[in-house]
């Protein structure tokens, strides 16, 4: 496509201007603008080269390891703009199955000291309709061989009891127009959504979805993968209990992590006192710990998809040490901008490589295999920041 091969404008003259306005109003109107302007000659102006490092994970082969995570795109408007940032993957959602206006304003707001968000949005959204046809409409993303999750969720009206509801009707909705189904079960901004990660209610919910997902797949003739995205703020107890669950039910990869309800990190900074989630540098760790737990429990080839505080392709290299398979960014994108894409996909590129070398050299020795993964795992959740 002609657009591809003209230079992309540089993030730095376009941050200024956003940063100069309320975190929100730079959010809508980067959304409006993608929207507008995707598939477009304009499209110039942000697309970089994918770079190609295809690898097959739970049955789909993305074309780099690199992802959007879910919620900078709620509604599913410009998967064709943000996919030509040179991803391999983009989750979009969360959607609920009715349109809903989230938390009042404002409940999005930057710790630029930090290079974090806090956000209380509340699962803002179009609703489930809305949300499908604007995903029909995407093009140019999966033409190019680019992954598209659909990620779920529930309204805030509908009570936590009747949960399963809400992620049946999601599951239904999306399942024909999504290469995967995220259930995320982790955002701190709906009333008690996080319970559910809790054993016996995960237990129930993950059941009765994963037998609505086989009725599903004998429907459509396809079995589309389904995720659980899980909180950075689990004890290691918690986690295993996940983990054990979600192989019992035949769940096909974890998302990990959402947003954190920790301030530790950015006690004292502007902003830091404000309710909600926390993303960007701060998670990092937290998000770093919950995937190695997490690798050291699942099965050997369960998927992993790291999420939490990539700010750099070393960040993403040390998810990937950690035991993830795939890595999203969202806070990420907001401070660095588009050229992350390239770097995180290039430093995955390579770390990919590294690691599938030593696994072929592990069938050969096994032991050994084992221990360096683990001391991959811990070098990962150490490493100093820069
Ligand atoms: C403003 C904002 C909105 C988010 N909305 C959602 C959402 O709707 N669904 C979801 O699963 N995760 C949501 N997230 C969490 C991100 O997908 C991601 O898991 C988390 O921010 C950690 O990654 P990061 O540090 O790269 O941002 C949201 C994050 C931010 C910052």
């Amino acid at each position: 496509m002609s657009f591809m091969r003209l230079p992309a404008l540089p993030y730095g003259l376009a941050r200024p201007f956003l940063f100069g306005l309320d975190a929100e109003t730079a959010h809508d109107l980067t959304i409006a603008a993608l929207a507008r302007l995707q598939n477009t000659p304009a499209m110039c102006a942000w697309a970089r080269e994918r770079v190609a490092d295809a690898v097959t994970v739970a049955g789909i082969t993305f074309p780099n390891r690199i992802g959007l995570a879910a919620g900078l795109d709620k509604n599913g408007q410009c998967i064709d703009g943000l996919g030509a940032m040179g991803f391999g993957f983009i989750e979009v959602g969360t959607v609920t199955p009715k349109a809903q206006p989230g938390n009042p304003k404002p409940r999005l707001f930057r710790l630029r000291e930090a290079e974090a968000l806090i956000n209380r949005l509340g699962f803002n959204n179009d609703g489930l309709a809305a949300f499908v046809a604007n995903v029909q409409r995407a093009t140019s993303f999966r033409a190019g061989g680019g992954i598209v999750g659909l990620n779920i969720g529930k309204n805030a009206a509908t009570p936590i009891e009747r949960a399963a509801d809400d992620y049946l009707l999601g599951l239904a909705g999306v399942y024909a127009h999504a290469d995967y189904v995220t259930v995320n079960i982790s955002s701190p901004n709906t009333k008690n959504l996080r319970a559910l990660q809790g054993d016996e209610a995960l237990d129930a919910l993950l059941g009765t979805l994963a037998a609505r997902r086989d009725e599903l797949t004998a429907e459509a003739g396809r079995r589309v993968p389904m995720f659980v995205k899980i909180a950075p703020d689990l004890d290691l107890a918690q986690i295993d209990l996940i983990a054990a669950t979600l192989v019992r039910h035949g769940i096909d990869g974890v998302v990990a992590t959402n947003t954190t309800l920790s301030r530790d990190a950015v006690k004292g900074l502007p902003h830091a006192d404000e309710t909600g989630g926390l993303s960007g540098r701060p998670v990092f760790e937290a998000s770093n710990r919950v995937i190695a737990r997490l690798r050291a429990r699942l099965p050997a080839r369960f998927p992993i998809i790291g999420a939490g505080g990539v700010m750099s392709g070393a960040d993403a290299a040390a998810k990937l040490a950690a035991g993830a398979d795939l890595v999203q960014v969202y806070t990420g994108l907001i401070y660095r901008g588009p050229a992350l894409v390239h770097e995180a996909a290039q430093a995955l590129a390579v770390a990919g490589a590294a690691r599938a070398k030593a696994e072929a050299a592990a069938e050969v020795n096994p032991s050994k295999a084992i221990a360096d993964r683990a001391k991959s795992a811990r070098k990962a959740t150490r490493a100093p920041r820069a």
